[in-house]
């Protein structure tokens, strides 16, 4: 042990000496060099968007010139509902691991966990990783965690560009399987509730039969006129505006108008409450 010391020392007292002999200091060459490149390179993307913002034409009507492309394609708009978000393509591996972690139980895990211990070891690293060795093969340890994390961001971002998600087309081809799964097939106010149900992104949040991804604690809703019974009405009233039963989470749907959200209510109060084997709806109608 006290021989690796010395060793390390003297190695110390070498590099220091070789510093001083052939390097230049931190202060002020690389600081100066790194100062002069950033600038550069701030200054060439503030000219960019300067060109970018004065050459595309906007305000003629021809939003799809200009010498470094449009603008924009539309406005966008912040009151859209069915918008589903999704992250630029290097944070598909953290966007895949959101899904692999389901909420509540390990998404604290998956989200707070995983990276900070992965941050804290990576800040540990140079008092665990004393060795000299720089050559690759000689290091396996260190080569096969590298090699294991590459793989694994891989995947993870390969899994997260491929994932599918809730399309609304995908789901609304459901609607005549649920209609005669839960019964209300008969009933028409409740089959277009469905296509509501299906268009409108509830099933970004909420799963009806399988379907859908569950998010933010949002319930399973196949049951929903059986466990929650608020009537076509209460649910109309529900969904119209949520904060109003303390559902903070889920957005208003105001939105969809009083005829809407009564095919809606229809829908929510019939899923759980009709007879499958006599197409009976005990909810049929609606007030
Ligand atoms: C952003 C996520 C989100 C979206 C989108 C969403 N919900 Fe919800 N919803 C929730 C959450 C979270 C709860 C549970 C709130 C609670 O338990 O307090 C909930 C609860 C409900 C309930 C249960 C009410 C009860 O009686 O217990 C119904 C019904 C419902 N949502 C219907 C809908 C419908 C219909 C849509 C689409 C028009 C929709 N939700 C869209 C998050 C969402």
């Amino acid at each position: 042990m006290n021989r690796r010391l010395e060793e390390r020392r003297a190695y110390h007292a070498r590099y220091k000496q070789t510093v001083k002999t052939r390097g230049k200091p931190f202060f002020p060459y690389a600081m100066f060099h790194d100062t002069v490149m950033s600038l550069l390179v701030v200054c060439l993307i503030v000219a960019l968007a300067v060109i970018w913002k004065y050459t595309a034409n906007e305000g003629t009507g021809e939003h799809d010139s200009g010498w470094l492309g449009k603008l924009y394609d539309e406005k966008a708009d912040p009151g859209t509902t069915n918008f589903v978000p999704r992250p630029d393509w290097y944070f598909y591996f953290l966007f895949y691991l959101l899904r692999i972690f389901k909420w509540p139980d390990s998404v604290i895990l998956g989200t707070v966990g995983i990276p900070t211990v992965a941050l804290l070891l990576l800040l540990a690293l140079p008092f665990i990783d004393i060795g000299r060795e720089r050559r690759p093969m000689r290091r396996p340890v260190a080569m096969t965690a590298a090699v294991l994390t590459i793989i694994t961001m891989g995947v993870l971002t390969y899994k997260g560009a491929t994932a599918k998600e809730p399309l609304a087309a995908e789901n609304l081809v459901l609607v005549p399987k649920w209609a005669a799964k839960q019964g209300f097939a008969g009933n028409q106010t409740a089959v277009d509730g469905a296509k509501i149900f299906a268009q409108v992104g509830c099933m970004n949040c909420h799963t009806y039969l399988g379907a859908g991804t569950s998010n933010l604690g949002a319930p399973d809703l196949s049951k929903i006129g059986k466990t929650s019974n608020r009537g076509v009405a209460g649910f109309a009233t529900y969904v119209s505006d949520p904060s109003k039963f303390g559902n903070n989470v889920m957005p208003q749907f105001k939105d969809l108008g009083a005829d809407n959200l009564r095919k809606l209510g229809t829908f929510l109060q019939s899923s759980g409450t009709c007879s499958p084997k006599t197409d009976t709806c005990p909810a049929a109608g609606g007030q």
